[in-house]
């Protein structure tokens, strides 16, 4: 695996192998990798000549100063787990490397409703830091396929409509959600749970699983009372939403309507740690 630190690296590298005719896939993160990242990086590979991941700890889409000083750093194991499953590059840049003229937004990304919605409405801010590191990435990298996880299924929604607002030339795949065996959505953010509470984050997968299963029989109303209920019975200090949604645009729905495909989406906390998960209903 190669590693570039530099913008200007990286581009003359990229700009070779496109001369070579060579399609370019690319998943970004923020690091802590887990075996959710690297699905991403294995199906990638499937899908394009070479393969490049980022890893870059976006101090813009913070709205919590805490969580960004709590962001778990792991990069020698990342590295090891990137050259393991045969990533062909990573691009890692420092702050001032991806920033040069500082941190302040320079672009306003015209997201519409859907950035006000869910994550939204608790992170304010958040998807504008998001678009405009991804944006920036995706200029450097002129990547053919990005990928990216459903477990951040409205951040997904956001970056495709920042793709179609800027015009870049990059086609968003979204691949399933990678769960541990017992059903937890992989999450860097897991790392900061004791086994205890991570025992107890299963209660989310629980709850979507639960309330999905009976959406066709009970209210959405009565079933997300069920499930706060039992979330806060399991550890959970707070829900933010648990929220039924249309998947096309994240309208929410205050009631299930049959043929029209949905989603349930959770926010809760645990331990400090905030989690989120999501099911589609087809
Ligand atoms: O999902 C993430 O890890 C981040 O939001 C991303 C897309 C890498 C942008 O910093």
């Amino acid at each position: 695996m190669i590693i570039f630190k530099k913008v200007a690296d990286i581009q003359n590298y990229i700009s070779i192998q496109k001369e070579k005719g060579k399609s370019v896939g690319f998943v970004p993160t923020m690091g802590a990798l887990h075996e959710g990242h690297i699905s991403l990086i294995e199906f990638g590979k499937t899908q394009s000549d070479f393969l490049i991941c980022s890893i870059f700890v976006n101090p813009t889409q913070f709205n919590d100063k805490n969580d960004f000083e709590k962001y778990p750093i792991t990069i020698d194991a990342d590295i090891e787990l990137l050259e393991k499953n045969h990533c062909d590059v990573l691009f890692l840049p420092s702050v001032a490397e991806m920033y040069p003229d500082g941190m302040e937004l320079k672009t306003h990304y015209d997201l519409g409703n859907i950035e006000n919605l869910l994550e939204g409405a608790f992170r304010p801010g958040h998807f504008q830091g998001v678009c405009q590191v991804v944006e920036r990435l995706l200029r450097i990298v002129l990547p053919d396929k990005l990928f990216m996880g459903q477990k951040d299924y409205q951040q997904v929604m956001v970056l495709k409509k920042m793709i179609q607002l800027q015009n870049l030339d990059t086609e968003l795949i979204m691949l399933p959600i990678k769960r541990s065996q017992a059903g937890l959505a992989l999450s860097s953010r897991n790392a900061r749970l004791n086994q205890e509470n991570l025992d107890h984050a299963l209660t989310i997968i629980r709850v979507l699983e639960k309330i999905k299963s009976n959406i066709s029989k009970n209210t959405f109303e009565t079933l997300k009372k069920d499930a706060e209920d039992t979330l806060l019975n399991n550890g959970f200090e707070k829900i933010d939403y648990i929220e039924l949604a249309q998947q096309e645009d994240l309208q929410s729905l205050p009631i299930w309507i049959k043929d029209t495909p949905s989603i349930i989406l959770i926010a809760a906390w645990i331990e400090g740690v905030r989690l989120i998960d999501n099911i589609l209903i087809d």
